[in-house]
């Protein structure tokens, strides 16, 4: 099968690259040329283990290609997949330029059997939107899909290659029946194609990232009501987790959620319903809690330290935090709302010195925040004469670390956990103050506040 897909970013490069590894023959276009020209010298913009790999296997079997000729590609495509991003507008509905571009380029030029396939996370009703302006601007009827992407960064190779389900939404079976096709050999282990209507497809990867969303708001309200009356939102988690009805997944409570999709997802939603007439009242909760889930963790840290947000920043605060982990999780390099982001902008509001550590977003933060923070390339090397260390992703190397040797390096052996990786009382047995989220803080056997008081300018 001829496929174009359109804008190469997290989804278009791992769907392009997997299209191509069962055969296809794949150009990934996009409209930037820094990006289509580090692709074609076999680099990988983003990091997603195993896709430079498979990339570069395909690229060099000749069934991958990227280029910025949008026109050319879409001429040769019989599926034209479009992956470009759907950001959120200022005012919380999903901004579709990129994708209406897209569409106002490519309608003269689609094939008379091309189906253009709409990957990328958009509102219910933009499938008939694109249908009816392509119809518009061809004069002919053009079919038009949609195929939501549930991929997750971190695992997206694995996601795309064995998904749950496969959601495909048509207006007429024989498209359906095309890419029920193109997506047979991911679909070996008997996982479903679920065939229905372009809205029902558009709601359902709306409403399924609403609902994870909505997940993790819960429990970490929770995990906040918890820490207030005493109770372990740990021991909790478990008591409910072995409900069936309830379960595990999506219940761990931490610092909130981040990421391109979960933020923007749930407020597009929202704007829907609002243009709809409906009241989206547990959206627009699950969105305010997480906002305020960002800055547990950095107004723990003022309030240990007597520090306390203002306007007036503290001038010259000798405080000094190491920050573990800045992507908005493990197993990827991408810091779009980020919560590290929030604890890192108040902080340096403040005048701490922040001593940051991430295996893979280092380069993408250094691109924001330039020299305003040390980077630093072990975890280590972060907590050297620190006053405290704030984790803020839990990436695998932070599990099991060596706290002798943290305790040593630190100024003061004080942790603030956002992922809840340590189990309380071990900490306090290895000399450290530890606050975490959804259960009770523990004060170091040897308490920290016995080293001298921190002078505080201001605040
Ligand atoms: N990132 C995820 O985990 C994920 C998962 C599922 C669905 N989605 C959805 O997939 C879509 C893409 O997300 P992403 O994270 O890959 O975004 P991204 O920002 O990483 O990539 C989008 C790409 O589109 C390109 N682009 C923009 N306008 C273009 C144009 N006119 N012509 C050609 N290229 C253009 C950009 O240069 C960029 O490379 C979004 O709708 C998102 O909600 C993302």
């Amino acid at each position: 099968m001829k496929i174009a897909v359109v804008g190469t970013g997290y989804v278009g490069l791992v769907t392009g690259t997997c299209l191509a590894e069962t055969g296809n023959d794949v150009t990934c276009v996009d409209c930037d040329q820094e990006k289509v020209d580090l692709l074609r010298q076999g680099e990988i913009p983003i990091y997603e283990p195993g896709l430079a790999e498979l990339v570069g296997r395909n690229a060099a079997a000749g069934r991958l290609r990227f280029t910025t000729d949008l026109a050319a590609a879409a001429k040769a495509a019989r599926l034209l997949f479009l992956a470009v991003g759907t950001p959120s507008a200022d005012d919380g509905s999903v901004d579709l330029s990129a994708l209406w571009a897209v569409i106002d380029q490519v309608a003269p030029l689609l094939a008379e059997d091309a189906i253009v396939v709409l990957k990328s996370t958009v509102p219910v009703g933009t499938n008939a939107a694109v249908a009816e302006r392509l119809s518009e601007l061809t004069g002919r009827r053009c079919d038009v899909a949609s195929n939501p992407e549930f991929l997750k960064e971190g695992a997206a190779i694995d996601d795309f290659m064995k998904p749950d389900r496969v959601v495909v939404g048509a207006r007429r079976a024989a498209v359906a029946e095309v890419l029920a096709d193109l997506y047979r050999p991911y679909l070996r282990t008997d996982k479903p194609l679920l065939a229905m209507s372009p809205e029902s497809a558009e709601m359902t990867k709306y409403v399924a990232n609403a609902l994870l969303s909505t997940k993790i708001s819960f429990i970490n309200e929770m995990a906040n009501l918890c820490e207030r009356t005493g109770a372990d939102v740990d021991e909790v988690r478990r008591g409910i987790g072995h409900d069936r009805r309830i379960g595990f997944s999506f219940l761990f409570p931490g610092v909130g959620y981040g990421g391109s999709c979960f933020p923007k997802d749930v407020c597009g939603l929202a704007a829907v319903a609002r243009a709809h007439g409906l009241q989206p009242r547990i959206l627009d909760a699950v969105h305010e809690v997480n906002l305020q889930q960002k800055t547990v963790l950095v107004e723990k840290i003022e309030h240990h330290f007597g520090i306390r947000h203002s306007a007036f920043s503290i001038q010259h605060s000798p405080l000094t935090i190491a920050v573990w982990g800045l992507a908005f999780k493990p197993g990827t390099d991408d810091i779009r709302e980020a919560p590290a982001l929030v604890l890192i902008d108040r902080l340096l509001e403040q005048g701490v010195t922040l001593r940051v550590h991430d295996p893979v977003a280092m380069p993408n933060v250094r691109r924001e925040y330039g020299e305003r923070l040390v980077y630093c390339r072990r975890c280590e090397d972060a907590l050297q004469d620190a006053d405290a260390l704030a984790i803020m992703t839990e990436w695998k190397h932070f599990v099991h670390p060596d706290f002798e040797q943290m305790y040593r390096l630190m100024r003061r052996p004080v942790i603030f956990d956002g992922r809840n990786l340590y189990d309380p009382k071990r900490m306090k047995q290895a000399g450290f103050t530890y606050y975490s989220i959804g259960r009770p803080p523990v004060q170091a056997e040897l308490s920290e506040t016995t080293l001298p008081a921190m002078e505080v300018v201001g605040g």
